[in-house]
């Protein structure tokens, strides 16, 4: 399998695949701008550090499990075709079955000297092809087909956690003019006009378009900028004390060094395509810096 997988799409030293601790099969970029992993499990984006940085963009918990059948916590998860609790049934796993199972190698290549893989995954009746660009900056982008004879509607995040010096000291700027449903009360809140701290368990779904968000980590002196396209929903989390405690593959104090930014496609903005049709929500992460390096 390893060596297939090389064979066919490995690119020297710039895409290399290996097996895990865990026995999953894990996928090293290296190139002069970037390096980055990820996993053919969820097609988990596990981490992406443009060369001009010290310290990776994406947060992975210590804490994590790589398990087949288990989500993985940190990096970029991908949620769908339901995001958070199933809407009629509470056996099925939060945040869909995507996450959870290995996805196939489609393509890899180097393109304007950056690695560029797809991966896909046929849940019917969707098929999905994500591709992952790897660059001065990350960019991330979901193809989601619609393969049955019907409409079908779904859910999408791309539950990005980013690496945070101090979550307590950070702030995110872009939001300030969308209103958004509080996950932890249940209520709709309008634009406040502020950027957003974090000083207690943040669990928030905004809904609409917006250009840029900016994490600016201002403990770490890095702004994060996160660009999405045909996203219209945007879910900021942190778990903060008590549901840290309460995770078992998240360690107790890890939620100062991370916040979720996800891209995403929720309640009344999720998806609706007609049959045979397709749509693309696409992300990409950089920082100042790895731009102009
Ligand atoms: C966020 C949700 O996107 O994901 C939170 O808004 C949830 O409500 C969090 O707790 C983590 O979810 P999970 O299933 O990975 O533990």
């Amino acid at each position: 399998m390893l060596d297939e997988l090389n064979r066919k799409f490995g690119l020297d030293s710039r895409l290399v695949f290996s097996a895990h601790a865990s026995g999953l099969i894990v996928a090293d970029v290296n190139t002069p701008a970037c390096q980055a992993r990820f996993f053919l499990h969820g097609a988990h984006l596990a981490s992406f550090r443009p060369k001009s940085e010290d310290e990776d963009l994406i947060f992975m918990s210590a804490e994590a499990v790589y398990e087949q059948g288990k989500p993985i916590r940190g990096g970029v998860p991908i949620c769908f075709p339901w995001f958070g609790a199933h809407p009629t049934d509470a056996s099925e796993p939060a945040h869909g079955l995507v996450r959870s199972v290995a996805w196939e190698m489609l393509s890899s290549e180097v393109a304007d000297g950056a690695v560029m893989v797809r991966l896909g995954l046929t849940t019917d009746p969707w098929r999905l092809v994500y591709e992952l660009r790897f660059g001065r900056a990350l960019r991330m982008a979901m193809t989601v087909e619609n393969i049955s004879t019907a409409i079908q509607v779904g859910e999408l995040a791309l539950h990005t956690y980013f690496d945070l010096q101090d979550a307590s000291r950070a702030q995110i700027l872009g939001l300030e003019q969308v209103g958004y449903r509080d996950q932890l009360t249940g209520t709709d809140i309008a634009a406040t006009g502020n950027p957003i701290v974090f000083d207690q368990e943040t669990d928030r779904v905004y809904f609409g378009a917006v250009g840029e968000i900016v994490i600016d980590d201002v403990a770490r002196g890095r702004k994060l900028r996160v660009q999405p396209v045909n996203s219209e929903s945007s879910v900021v989390w942190n778990p903060w004390v008590a549901k840290s405690e309460r995770m078992a593959d998240f360690g107790n104090e890890e939620y100062h060094r991370m916040c979720c930014v996800e891209t995403a496609r929720i309640g009344h903005n999720r998806i609706s395509i007609e049959a045979g049709e397709s749509e693309t929500v696409t992300v990409t992460i950089s920082t100042q810096e790895s731009l102009q390096a």
